[in-house]
């Protein structure tokens, strides 16, 4: 039977930082970022959303009372968790009124672990075919004012809802993990920012995603004309496409090589202006991909995923008849267009807010339809989360 994708929504702050001002203010030409990286606007999140209310804005729309009966285990994948041993799921669990008797946890791995957490459920699945598993990749992406990885920042959530009879993507039985040890990009407990070697990680993205699809395409016999489309993980849109092109080479017809980039750049476009969200990235493009791009049902489309560290897999997923009626585009389309540009000097005090715990309901808690969950107070290191009136 087939197990798979059901539900699929995300949530992104509603602030953002365009490029231009962005390179205008470090002085960097603005197309080093908008052509070079590939990035148009980045996400900016206030104090009081983080990754727990994050992660319940996107998946509050999605579940229905039955699926909150039918939910055995929530899953958080996050490279920003908040504490060392409650998992981020649990507060989320809660707020989103998920039946007692369900398992909560959360994993890591950095920018891979909600593919692990799929992949999880994809299993347990299998043994109990009445059963949901809900996922949310909730991350927020920061690398300091004025740091070589400013630009590829970002923050938000993607909630996917697992279960059999899928009305969006059926999963195929075809993954293929790959576990590399590489310093590239890392995130020590004793440090506010993640420690990046910028080069490398390009390098190990790009070595990653190789090794991975020789073995997936030597285990499989898959081409890469198989496939409607790719999607990747998104640090920045120039990411994937300069990975995805070392396989469309010389041996790959240009119609497919065209066909494939377009469907690509159907993929990126709201990365593109939302910035790097880490575990939810490649969600996020799969969403992007899911509503720009026409699909015919049984069509094919292969996913890759990566975190540093690093541990890289692709999988596959077939298109259900009926997925595009199964998300919310008019939502999708108003989070995206409906948010409120920051200047770069309010964008630097939104930053240092942040990494000070200031928080400013009067100027963060603006109009936004799609965060009906915020983040309160710390106090005695007990987030308190508030419904907004
Ligand atoms: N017009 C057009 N293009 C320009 C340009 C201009 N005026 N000036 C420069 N460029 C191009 C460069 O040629 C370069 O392109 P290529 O990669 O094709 O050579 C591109 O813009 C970027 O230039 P640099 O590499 O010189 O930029 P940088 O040194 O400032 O660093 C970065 C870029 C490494 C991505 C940095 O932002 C960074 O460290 N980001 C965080 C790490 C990251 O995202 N790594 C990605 C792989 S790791 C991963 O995927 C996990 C994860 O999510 C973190």
């Amino acid at each position: 039977m087939a197990i798979g994708i059901d539900k699929l929504d995300f949530y992104i702050p509603s602030f953002y930082v365009s490029m231009d001002d962005l390179a205008n203010a470090r002085g960097v030409d603005p197309n080093k970022f908008k052509i070079g990286i590939g990035q148009n606007k980045m996400a900016v999140n206030p104090v009081s959303q983080d990754i727990i209310s994050m992660g319940i804005n996107a998946a509050q729309d999605i579940l229905s009372e039955q699926d909150k009966k039918d939910i055995d285990m929530v899953i958080v994948a996050t490279e920003s968790g908040v504490d060392h041993s409650k998992a981020a799921s649990i507060e989320i669990h809660n707020q989103l009124n998920i039946q007692p008797f369900a398992r909560c946890i959360e994993m890591k791995e950095a920018c891979y672990s909600a593919t692990a957490a799929i992949q999880l459920a994809k299993d347990f699945l299998s043994n109990n075919p009445s059963k949901k598993v809900l996922v949310i990749a909730s991350d927020i992406a920061r690398y300091g004012l004025n740091s070589g990885g400013e630009p590829t920042q970002g923050a938000g959530a993607v909630a996917l809802l697992l279960s059999h009879n899928p009305r969006i993507l059926e999963l195929n039985d075809d993954s293929v993990a790959y576990t590399n040890n590489v310093y590239d990009f890392w995130r020590p407990t004793s440090e506010k920012y993640p420690v990046v070697d910028g080069a490398l990680s390009k390098d190990a993205y790009i070595e990653s995603f190789n090794t991975v699809w020789n073995e997936y395409a030597k285990r499989t016999g898959h081409e890469v004309n198989d496939f409607e489309s790719f999607c990747f993980h998104v640090p920045f849109t120039k990411m994937g496409e300069k990975a995805f092109k070392t396989i469309l080479n010389e041996n790959v017809e240009d119609s497919i090589k065209n066909r494939l980039m377009d469907a690509y750049q159907d993929s990126v476009l709201w990365n593109r202006d939302v910035g790097n969200i880490y575990t939810g990235s490649l969600y996020l493009s799969l969403i992007s991909l899911l509503q720009n791009h026409t699909f015919q049902a049984g069509q094919e489309v292969c996913l890759f995923s990566y975190g540093s560290g690093a541990v890289a897999e692709i999988f596959s997923g077939s298109i259900v008849e009926g997925y595009d009626k199964a998300l919310d585009k008019e939502k999708h389309l108003d989070m995206l267009a409906s948010r409120e540009q920051l200047s770069v000097e309010e964008y630097e005090t939104f930053f240092n807010r942040f990494d000070n715990q200031e928080f400013d309901f009067e100027r963060e808690l603006r109009q936004d339809p799609y965060s009906k969950v915020y983040l309160h107070s710390i106090a005695d290191h007990i987030r308190t989360y508030k419904t907004e009136e």
